[in-house]
């Protein structure tokens, strides 16, 4: 096989109380990438989309996966890549998690899948850390993967595929850019032990929540009292957003990501629809543009088009 196409979705990171160890993928936004195999040691790189993002290997995200991959097969190959992005870089749906794990995912294929499951996990968290400045797989884990999955550990990796309950996901995005790196960098270096104990108790109870298919708990258990109260800031609207969600029937939901996007989960698809429409009145009032999506848990992760 020399060419390959794939369909890369967009993911919300950390599920509220879950920063960097939780993750779920979405059917949309996603991504497409094709990419070809080379017969020498290069990366030849082409955007497909308005976004601006650069071309030479070492400053793409993509690019220092495939980099990556070419250096584990002791520079014999190379990569061709066409990415036509839909998901916007900034956007905190896991739009750099989407190319790195595309790109890890189309060469493992190309390469008559040589690599497990972790190695592309670690080949793709070059990629974020290109992106962020830090190997996070919140984002990587469930665009591979699809579903929801818990990052217990990255050293070693360890990483657990949670039961996904077949809900309904509302995003917002309000178009502003807020950079992983920047949304990172604001936060407390210390939290007090009453906010952990809370925070960890609502990661048990997501958990919990999820397995159960409890949807009371899952609910409830999305609270952040940590991550959110300082990144929240960042975000025009956000507590309006989310308390009028939340009176629409959401069973709650917060950033994805690093934001700005607004994500909430619902039961069924008449609620998702209503909470879009509360998150486009709030931002229609504000006076900021947006994009939403009405969506579902992507329980396939990265798949394969044609090739
Ligand atoms: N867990 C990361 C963060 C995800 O919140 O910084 C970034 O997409």
């Amino acid at each position: 096989m020399q060419k390959i196409k794939i369909k890369s979705p967009a993911t919300v990171a950390n599920l509220v109380c879950g920063f960097d160890i939780l993750g779920m993928a979405l059917n949309e936004p996603y991504d497409i990438m094709q990419v070809q195999l080379l017969n020498e040691p290069n990366v030849i790189i082409r955007n497909n989309d308005y976004f601006g993002l650069p071309e030479e290997a070492e400053k793409n995200v993509a690019g220092v996966v495939l980099l990556s991959i070419i250096e584990r097969m002791k520079n014999e190959i190379g990569f061709e890549v066409e990415i036509t992005k839909q998901i916007k870089p900034g956007s905190g749906l896991g739009s750099s998690a989407a190319s790195a794990a595309g790109a890890a995912i189309a060469a493992n294929h190309l390469l008559d899948n040589i690599f497990s499951n972790e190695e592309m996990i670690q080949f793709a968290m070059n990629g974020e850390k290109l992106a962020s400045g830090v190997k996070h797989a919140d984002n990587i884990s469930p665009c591979i993967s699809g579903g929801i999955t818990l990052i217990r550990s990255i050293h070693p990796l360890d990483i657990i595929s949670i039961p996904a309950p077949d809900l309904y996901v509302t995003v917002v995005h309000p178009q502003i850019e807020v950079k992983t790196s920047d949304a990172r960098q604001i936060l407390k270096k210390q939290i007090l032990f009453k906010d952990a104990i809370r925070q960890w108790g609502n990661i048990a109870g997501l958990i919990t929540g999820l397995i159960k298919n409890d949807h009371d708990l899952i609910g409830r258990s999305l609270e952040d009292v940590i991550i959110e109260p300082v990144r929240s800031i960042l975000i025009p609207g956000f507590d309006e957003v989310k308390k009028k969600c939340k009176e629409a029937g959401a069973l709650g939901g917060g950033i994805s990501g690093s934001g700005p996007s607004v994500f909430m989960l619902s039961k069924d698809e008449s609620t998702a629809k209503a909470v879009e429409q509360v998150m486009k009145e709030v931002y229609n009032k504000i006076g900021i543009d947006y994009n939403t999506y009405v969506t579902r848990i992507n329980k396939r992760g990265v798949e394969v088009v044609s090739g």
